[in-house]
C-alpha cells in the first residue's frame, strides 16, 4: 500500500504513511498565472494499491483532488482508495429550497468517477454517505477528540446543537461523563440563536463539541450560555476547524480550543490518522 498525500494534506498523509507502515509520496502541485492547478505524482504507482489523502478545504482544494484522482487513475493503479478528511460541501445536503443543487451530491458523484472506495471523517449528515457512487464509509473523528481531553478532568460533554447530540453522546460515553445538547437556529451565515435551558454546569469543566467549526458563532454562544450558567472552565473542540475569518475572535471565551488535522490550522492538535489507518486495514 502507498499513500500519496494532496498539498492540503500532507501532514495527514505523513502520519497514516507512518500508521501504515506505508511509503509516502507528495504530490508535485504548481499553480499556473492564471492561477490553474497543475499536479504530479512523481513515483510510479502501476499495479500498486494506492491511498490518496487530499482534504477539500479550502475550495482548490476540492480542484487538486478531482486532478490527483484523475493522475492515479490513469496511471494504472491497482486499486484507488480515496481518503478526503474533510468533505465539503456536506452541509448543503439537501434541496432546502426549490433550484438549489444537492452540492454533497454533485461532489460525491464526480469523486466516484475515479476512485473504488471512498473514506471520510466526520460527514455532516450520513445521507452523504449515499450520495458516493462506489463503497463508501464515514469515519468517527470524535475517539481523537475523546484523546484530547482525556486528561483534563471534563465533567460534561456539551452539543451546541441538535445535530451534534449523537457526537457529544459518544465522546461523553468513551470518557464516562454525562452528556447534554442546546438547540440551535441559524438566522444567517454569521448568526444563530441558541436556545437557552438549565445545565446544571456550575462548578463544573464542560467541552463543548462540533463537527464543524466555521465562523465559530455556534460554539461561541453555546460557550456563553455555559458560563452564564456558572461553568468553571469552558473547552471547545471540533473535528474540521475552518476558522474563516474572525472566529478565533468570536471563540475567545474558551479555555481550551483543539480541532484534528482534517483540516490543518495552529489548533490541529490531536490527529485522526489512528483512526483512518485502522478503517484502512479493515481494523
Ligand atoms: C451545522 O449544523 C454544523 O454542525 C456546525 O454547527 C456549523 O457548521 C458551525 O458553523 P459556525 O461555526 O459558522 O456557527
Amino acid at each position: 500500500m502507498r499513500v500519496v498525500a494532496g498539498s492540503a494534506s500532507v501532514t495527514l498523509g505523513r502520519g497514516l504513511a507512518e500508521h501504515l507502515g506505508a511509503p509516502l509520496s507528495e504530490a508535485e502541485v504548481r499553480v499556473f498565472a492564471d492561477g490553474e492547478l497543475y499536479v504530479r505524482v512523481r513515483e510510479p504507482v502501476a499495479g500498486e494499491e494506492v491511498v490518496l489523502v487530499q482534504t477539500t478545504y479550502p475550495n482548490d482544494s476540492l480542484l487538486e483532488l478531482f486532478l490527483l484522482q484523475d493522475a492515479l487513475w490513469d496511471a494504472d493503479v491497482d486499486a484507488l482508495t480515496v481518503v478526503i478528511p474533510y468533505f465539503a460541501y456536506g452541509r448543503q445536503d439537501k434541496r432546502f429550497q426549490k433550484g438549489e443543487a444537492v452540492s454533497s451530491r454533485a461532489v460525491a458523484q464526480r469523486v466516484s468517477l475515479a476512485a473504488d472506495r471512498v473514506m471520510t471523517v466526520e460527514a455532516h449528515d450520513e445521507r452523504i454517505m449515499g450520495y458516493f457512487g462506489v463503497p463508501a464509509a464515514e469515519i468517527s473523528g470524535m475517539p481523537a477528540l475523546a484523546r484530547y481531553f482525556a486528561d483534563q478532568g471534563i465533567d460534561m460533554v456539551l452539543a451546541p446543537d441538535e445535530n451534534a447530540a449523537r457526537r457529544a453522546r459518544v465522546v461523553g460515553d468513551l470518557m464516562k461523563v454525562r452528556w447534554d445538547f442546546l438547540k440551535k437556529e441559524r438566522i444567517d451565515s454569521w448568526t444563530v440563536e441558541t436556545e437557552e435551558k438549565p445545565l446544571e454546569v456550575e462548578g463544573l469543566h464542560v467541552a463543548i463539541l462540533d463537527d464543524v467549526i466555521s465562523t465559530g458563532g455556534t460554539m461561541a454562544s453555546a460557550a456563553r450560555i455555559a458560563k452564564e450558567q456558572g461553568a468553571k472552565r469552558v473547552v471547545g473542540g471540533c473535528v474540521h476547524g475552518l476558522f474563516v475569518k474572525g472566529a478565533l475572535d468570536r471563540l475567545q471565551p474558551f479555555d481550551d480550543l483543539v480541532c484534528t488535522d482534517t483540516v490543518m490550522s495552529e489548533l490541529s492538535k490531536v490527529s485522526v490518522a489512528p483512526e483512518v489507518a485502522a478503517s484502512l486495514e479493515g481494523r
